[in-house]
Parts: C-alpha cells; sequence; structure tokens
C-alpha cells in the first residue's frame, strides 16, 4: 500500500482543530521482539490534538496543550483512557445472526449454521439490515477497523462497504470465493465467473474512501484448484495496489486432515496456499492453531500476517494458538487478534484478550496485558501492513480512537482501587471481561459512539 497520508475530507482542509484529554496510551514498537519498556508512550494526563480526520499532536496536556488553539472544542475523560481503534483482524460479519449458535466442532457447524445463513445474503436488504447492525457492535466495542468476510454474493460485499463509508472507517472485506463442498445456494457456478465479479467489486471498492478490498477464497476445502489458480492470479494482479488476501488456515485436526485428502500431492496446507500464489506480505491468515514448522517458515518468507481468534478456537474446539511459535525471533511473524464472529462468542477485542491469556496458560505460557494491547492495536496493523496509517497515537496517523472506561461498574471501580499501574488495570479489564467498556468511539477525529448521548451512534460528518 502507498503509505502517504492523505486528509481523508479534502474539502474541509481547515476544520477546527479539537482535543481529547484523558490517560493515553500507544504502541510504536512490537514488545514480542523488543523491550516491552520501550514499545509503549503511557500519559497519565495525555492530549491527542486532531485537525481533518488525522492526529496532529500527542503528548502530556501539559506540554501540547499550549501548542494549539483548540477552537473546535476539548472534549475531558476522566477516570478513561485513550487508545487506539482495535483492530479486527478476522470477523464474518454475515455470520452475526447465527453468533451463539449452540453447536459442534468446525466443519460440522459450517455446515448445520453458517452457510444456510450466508446463503441469504444474497438479498441486499437483508444484507444492509446486518451491515448495520455489525457495524454497531463494532464501534460500540472500539473496533474501528476490522478484516472481514462477507460471502458469495456481490449484494453482501456493498452492504457492508456501503455501511463503512457511512461511518468513514478504514475496512477491508471483499468476496467469499467457494465453488465446491457447499450448498448449492452458496456455491459459485463457475471459477471464471467468481473471480471476474471479486475483480468487478476490487476496481468498485479499493481505495475508495478508506475501503480496501482482499482477494477471499474461503479455506481450501471449499474452492476447486482451478478457482484458487486464478484467485492466485487476481492476488498477484493486484498485490502492488495494497489488495489483500484473506482466509483460513490450520484450524483444525479435521480440516487439515481434510485438506491433505484433497490435495494430496501438496507437502502442507500452506504449501497448497503457496502452490496457488496466494501467500504475500498482504496474505491474512485466520487462526493457525496447528502449524508445522515448515509451514511457519514459509509463511515468514511470504510475510505474511496470522490473526488469533481465541474465542471462536475454545468454542469450536479447535486446535490452540501458539503465540511463542508465531513470534519466535528467528522467523516472526506479524500477529493480530481476531473475534472471528460467528465462530468467536463476542464482537469485543478486549474480551478476545481475556480468551488468549487462558490459551496461553492452557499450554502453560502466559501472556500480558502490554503484549496483549498491543496486539489489539498495533499489531493488528502491522498484520495489515498499515502500521503508518492506524493503530497507533501520533503524528500524522488517522484519529481512530478508542476511549475506555476503566472503571464501568460498581465492582470494577472498587476492584481497580486494588490494580498497580495502568497494566494491572487493562489486565484486569480483558480478564473480567465486561461489557460497556467503551466510553466513546472516534473514527477519523469525529466522535461516531457515545453511549451517554440519545442517540449514541452517528454517521461521519461528509
Ligand atoms: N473455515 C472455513 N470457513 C470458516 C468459518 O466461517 N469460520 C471458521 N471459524 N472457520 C472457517
Ligand atoms: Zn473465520
Amino acid at each position: 500500500m502507498d503509505d502517504r497520508i492523505t486528509p481523508r475530507f479534502s474539502a474541509h482542509d481547515h476544520d477546527p482543530v479539537k482535543g481529547i484529554r484523558g490517560q493515553l496510551l500507544t504502541f510504536k514498537a512490537d514488545p514480542f521482539l523488543n523491550a516491552p519498556e520501550e514499545c509503549y508512550d503511557y500519559f497519565a494526563d495525555g492530549l491527542v490534538v486532531m485537525r481533518d480526520g488525522h492526529i496532529i499532536d500527542v503528548g502530556d496536556y501539559s506540554a501540547v496543550a499550549p501548542r494549539h488553539d483548540l477552537s473546535g472544542g476539548l472534549e475531558e475523560y476522566p477516570d478513561c483512557l485513550i487508545m487506539p481503534g482495535f483492530i479486527d483482524c478476522h470477523a464474518h460479519y454475515v455470520q452475526s445472526p447465527m453468533i451463539a449458535s449452540y453447536g459442534d466442532t468446525l466443519l460440522e457447524w459450517l455446515n448445520q449454521y453458517t452457510f444456510p445463513m450466508e446463503s441469504r445474503f444474497r438479498d441486499k436488504e437483508f444484507a444492509d439490515e446486518v451491515a448495520r447492525i455489525y457495524f454497531r457492535q463494532l464501534l460500540q466495542n472500539g473496533t474501528t477497523t476490522a478484516n472481514v468476510f462477507s460471502t458469495t454474493f456481490a449484494s453482501s460485499v456493498d452492504a457492508f462497504f456501503e455501511e463503512s463509508e457511512r461511518y468513514g472507517t478504514r475496512m477491508i472485506s471483499g468476496k467469499v470465493l467457494q465453488d465446491r463442498n457447499l450448498p448449492d445456494s452458496l456455491r459459485d457456478s463457475s471459477a471464471e465467473e467468481s473471480v471476474e465479479l471479486s475483480e468487478r467489486l476490487l476496481r468498485k471498492w479499493h481505495r475508495r474512501g478508506r475501503q480496501l478490498y482482499a482477494v477471499i477464497p474461503r479455506f481450501a476445502p471449499t474452492s476447486t484448484p482451478e478457482q484458487l489458480r486464478l484467485a492466485g492470479e487476481l492476488y498477484q494482479r493486484h498485490m502492488d495496489e495494497g489488495v489483500y488476501m484473506h482466509t483460513h488456515l490450520d484450524e483444525a485436526e479435521d480440516e487439515i486432515r481434510w485438506v491433505a485428502s484433497l490435495f494430496p500431492v501438496r507437502s502442507s496446507y500452506a504449501d497448497v496456499y503457496d502452490h496457488f500464489g496466494l501467500l504475500g506480505p498482504r496474505s491474512v491468515l485466520a487462526h493457525c492453531c496447528v502449524v508445522r514448522e515448515d509451514e511457519w517458515n514459509l509463511l515468514h518468507r511470504h510475510g505474511c500476517g496470522v490473526a488469533h481468534c481465541p474465542s471462536s478456537n475454545l468454542f469450536l474446539g479447535d486446535g490452540q494458538f501458539k503465540y511463542w511459535e508465531a513470534k519466535d525471533p528467528k522467523r516472526p511473524l506479524r500477529v493480530g487478534v481476531g473475534t472471528d464472529v460467528g465462530g468467536g462468542t463476542n464482537f469485543s477485542i478486549p474480551r478476545q484478550l481475556g480468551e488468549a491469556y487462558k490459551v496461553a496458560m492452557l499450554q502453560a505460557h502466559s501472556l500480558d496485558a502490554l503484549r496483549s494491547f498491543y496486539l489489539a492495536t498495533r499489531g493488528g496493523a502491522e498484520v495489515l501492513h498499515l502500521e503508518n496509517l492506524i493503530g497507533s497515537l501520533a503524528p500524522g496517523y488517522e484519529a481512530d480512537i478508542a476511549v475506555l472506561n476503566l472503571k464501568p461498574t460498581e465492582f470494577a471501580a472498587w476492584r481497580m482501587k486494588f490494580a498497580g499501574n495502568i497494566f494491572d488495570q487493562l489486565f484486569v479489564l480483558m480478564t473480567l471481561g465486561l461489557q460497556s467498556v467503551i466510553r466513546a468511539t472516534y473514527v477519523a477525529g469525529c466522535k461516531v459512539y457515545d453511549p451517554i448521548l440519545p442517540v449514541p451512534f452517528s454517521y461521519a460528518e461528509q
């Protein structure tokens, strides 16, 4: 992607300068690979200054405030923590209507609940309704960027991006390519036509405002070799324009066995994707729970990103993600967090972090709040190769911001009295899995969610 930072609303070049004041935390480097204390900035009384959708200054209130005429206003958030908006590296908005379906393991769950629901997205009105509710869930949970599967139909892609445009969010999606091993009502009728449609949607949506497009073969078992080949060619043709490839990899044992039986000549599941030209720097692989060393090496060589989806992995009884393997300093990968709605059981990134801690503990590793919240923000931006645009609070960055209420309930307020520094407090927050931790969400400098207002959600001002 061209990393040049351009103002979002050229017509608003001289928007008034505005500020947000509160505790402030932002990451500037990867704490899995560097001394953790050098990877973040924390200000007990911080100020973010914004104009034209971008951050123009950040730091300690007493140092930053005198430098600006905050004619656009100053919003103060006592007892709150200002952070970059969360980044959800893997989700299926089309599964919002069947999240929390009592179920089975992955392949049964797909057949029983997922495929019938996704078949309904041929209907644009239904897709619009789901997109509307999905975005409200994102913003209510402080998520400002998500890398999202739609499904087979153009209507499902259009509905998603149209809603994203209304909020002005930076989002990634695309048509899902799937031409075998699923019901006729959901299946692409031909590999050629499906990839042509994907390319038409790419031309329509990629880099339109803040929207970005991904080539999305669902996973190896639901595409014919021909569809994977054409999808790989499409990805390679548009890779330099910042187009993504997004799919699932190595989630569960029975899935991995199925891939081996469908592609017996390939040396591994990851090798299937590599063979068809689907691995590259903007390839995002969801799950990666049961990964062989040769596969990690392959993913590392291509600069791929990985989405760890702990609540989904627990819910579906998949394998367990191993961050220490993914972040092995000999061949580290870019790693972020995904809700994987509707395999995941909620829309909250902080709650995923609480589950990620438990998944690691089951394997005798622990994951502290510092590294967890890095994964949720800058780590996610690195997975998406957007770390120069989003995921941190620094001058030049897009002003996508989550304001966390550190005392959202009576009990939380009381419990926080016994917590030490900001990371101890964040650990309490993610471990209690509290609802309503978001006090406000800003997208490109506009407040789009504020639960205290009579109308909590508002589309961006255009
Ligand atoms: N593998 C292929 N499709 C899916 C899906 O919809 N959810 C999950 N968790 N895994 C998948
Ligand atoms: Zn998924």
